[in-house]
C-alpha cells in the first residue's frame, strides 16, 4: 500500500482503499471527467505560492524582491489568475506563456520575460504589455531588445541571466548553470562583462541587476549558495567599475519536491534562511547593499498539488530469464501526459485509489497506451496483485512539467485539468478532443511558389 500524505496533496486523504483530494472521492472524479484526469488541489497551490512569498519576505524583510512562479511548469489562464492573487510575479519564457498571462489580466509589472531565444515579435509584445523585466540571455538579444525599446519610445528594465560554472547534483538536461550549457552568459570567460558593458553602452536598457538559474529538483543549498557568491562578486566588481550598485538579484527556480516515498519536499524556510546567511554575509563582506532578492519557484508551488488519475486498462505477466516474471498494467495514458520518466528516468508513487485491496502485493511495471516501449510510468513499484481493468491507479506529483510537456502523440488527446477544493470540482482546462486534434489537419490544392 503506497498511501504516503507527504507526497500528495495536503487536502488529500485515504480511507478504506479511496483516495479523496479536497473531500472529493477519486473515483468520483473520474466517473464524472474521465481519465486520464489531471487533479489539481486549488487551496495547496494558493497555500504553496503564498508559502514562498512569506517565506522571501520572513528571510530577506525589505530586501524581499518579487517570487515568480516559472509558468513553464504549468500554465493555464486560471492558475495565472490563482498566481495573480496570491500577489506573487509569473515568469513566462514565450510568447504562448505571455498570451495566457494577457488572457489572466496578470499585472504587466510583475511579469519577467525568459527564454534563451526570444524573437522579435515576442520581444515587441512584452513591451507593449509594459512587462517589468526582460532577462536578456544573448548579444543578439541585448540588440534586439534595445533597438525594439528605442522603436517603442521606452527604456526596457533588464537583467542579465549569468552562468555561474556550477555543476549541480540533478539530472544532466535540468543543470544549467555549468558551463556547457546554451543558457546565459559565463562569468568565468569574460562573456558576462561583455554583456554588461553592452548593456551601459545601450541607449534604451536600463540594468537593473542580474539573474542566475542553476538547475532544477535541487535538494542542498550548497549550489544556491556558491551562485549567489559569485553573482555577488560580480554585482561588487559592476560597483567597482561603474561607481553604482545595481538593486536586483534574481536566483532562479529549481527547489526540490518529494516524488517517492523517503524524499522530503524542500523546505521553503529553510533553503531561503540559508540563501539569506550567505547573501547577507558576502554583502557585508563586499560592502554592498543588499540588493532586492527574487526567486523562480515552479515545480515547488504546482509540484505536489496535482494528481494524475487513471484507469488501468490491461494486465499482463510476462516471463523473465531464470523463471522470474514481471507484471504490466497498463492504463489509459502515458508518456503523452506524463513524459519525465521516459526523458529524465524521473520516479513516481502510484496508488490503488478506488478500493480497498488485501492481496499480495507484486513487482509491477505501469505502463502508458503509446507505441513505444519506453512508454513506462513507473518501472518497478508493489502493487497489489489483483490490480484489474477498470481500477483507478493515482499518480501523485504530477502539476510540474506534465500538462505542461504534455504531447499528442499517437494522436492522443491531452487529459483535463480539474481544480478541487473544498467539496467543489471545476475544469479550467478542458480535455482534448477529436474535433481539436482535426483541427489542424488542412486539404487545399498546393499553391506555385517561385
Ligand atoms: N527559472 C528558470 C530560468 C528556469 O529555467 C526554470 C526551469 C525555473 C525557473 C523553474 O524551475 P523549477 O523551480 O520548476 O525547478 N522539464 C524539467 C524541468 C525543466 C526546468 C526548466 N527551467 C522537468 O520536468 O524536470
Amino acid at each position: 500500500m503506497n498511501w504516503s500524505p507527504e507526497i500528495f496533496s495536503i487536502n488529500s486523504s485515504y480511507q478504506d482503499g479511496q483516495l479523496s483530494i479536497a473531500g472529493i472521492k477519486a473515483s468520483t472524479l473520474a466517473k464524472e471527467f474521465g481519465t486520464p484526469l489531471f487533479v489539481i488541489d486549488e487551496n495547496d497551490f494558493r497555500v504553496r505560492a503564498s508559502t514562498w512569498n512569506a517565506s522571501l519576505e520572513r528571510h530577506f524583510g525589505g530586501a524581499a524582491g518579487t517570487v515568480y512562479y516559472a509558468g513553464k511548469s504549468f500554465l493555464c489562464v486560471e492558475v495565472a489568475k490563482w498566481i495573480n492573487e496570491a500577489g506573487i510575479g509569473l515568469d513566462v519564457c514565450t510568447g504562448g506563456e505571455l498570451a495566457v498571462a494577457q488572457q489572466a489580466g496578470f499585472p504587466a509589472e510583475r511579469i519577467e520575460v525568459h527564454g534563451n531565444n526570444k524573437s522579435e515579435a515576442e520581444i515587441a509584445e512584452a513591451l507593449r504589455y509594459g512587462v517589468g523585466t526582460i532577462v536578456v540571455d544573448s548579444f543578439h538579444e541585448i540588440e534586439r531588445v534595445n533597438r525594439l525599446a528605442k522603436a517603442a519610445g521606452m527604456s526596457a528594465k533588464v537583467l542579465i541571466r549569468l552562468t555561474p560554472g556550477i555543476e549541480a547534483h540533478t539530472h544532466e538536461f535540468i543543470a544549467t548553470a555549468h558551463e556547457d550549457v546554451k543558457f546565459g552568459f559565463s562569468i568565468a570567460s569574460g562573456a558576462a562583462w561583455k554583456a554588461v558593458e553592452e548593456c551601459e553602452a545601450a541607449s534604451n536598457i536600463s540594468l537593473m541587476g542580474f539573474h542566475a538559474h542553476i538547475g532544477s529538483q535541487i535538494f542542498t543549498s550548497d549550489g544556491f549558495e556558491i551562485s549567489a557568491t559569485r553573482l555577488l562578486e560580480f554585482m561588487a566588481k559592476y560597483r567597482d567599475h561603474f561607481n553604482r550598485e545595481l538593486p536586483e538579484l534574481d536566483l532562479g527556480g529549481g527547489y526540490g519536491i518529494a516524488y517517492v516515498p523517503g524524499e522530503q519536499t524542500l523546505d521553503p524556510d529553510q533553503i531561503l534562511l540559508a540563501i539569506a546567511t550567505v547573501v547577507k554575509h558576502q554583502c557585508k563582506e563586499l560592502e554592498l547593499a543588499l540588493p532586492k532578492i527574487s526567486i523562480e519557484p515552479g515545480r515547488a508551488i504546482v509540484g505536489p498539488t496535482t494528481t494524475t488519475l487513471y484507469e488501468v486498462g490491461t494486465t499482463k505477466t510476462v516471463s523473465l530469464e531464470g523463471g522470474a516474471s514481471r507484471r504490466y498494467v497498463a492504463v489509459d495514458g502515458g508518456m503523452s501526459d506524463n513524459i519525465r520518466p521516459a526523458l529524465y528516468d524521473a520516479e513516481y508513487t502510484a496508488l490503488l485509489a478506488n478500493r480497498k485491496s488485501t492481496a499480495t502485493e507484486t513487482s509491477t511495471r505501469i505502463v502508458g497506451k503509446h507505441c513505444e516501449s519506453g512508454d513506462i510510468i513507473i518501472r518497478d513499484i508493489d502493487l497489489p496483485l489483483d490490480i484489474d481493468a477498470g481500477d483507478l491507479l493515482a499518480i501523485p506529483a504530477t502539476g510540474a512539467y506534465g500538462r505542461s510537456m504534455a504531447s499528442n502523440y499517437n494522436h492522443m488527446t491531452r487529459p483535463a485539468m480539474v481544480a478541487v477544493n473544498a467539496g467543489s470540482a471545476r475544469i479550467i482546462l478542458r480535455r482534448e478532443n477529436f474535433a481539436d486534434l482535426l483541427a489542424l489537419d488542412v486539404q487545399e490544392s498546393a499553391r506555385k511558389l517561385s
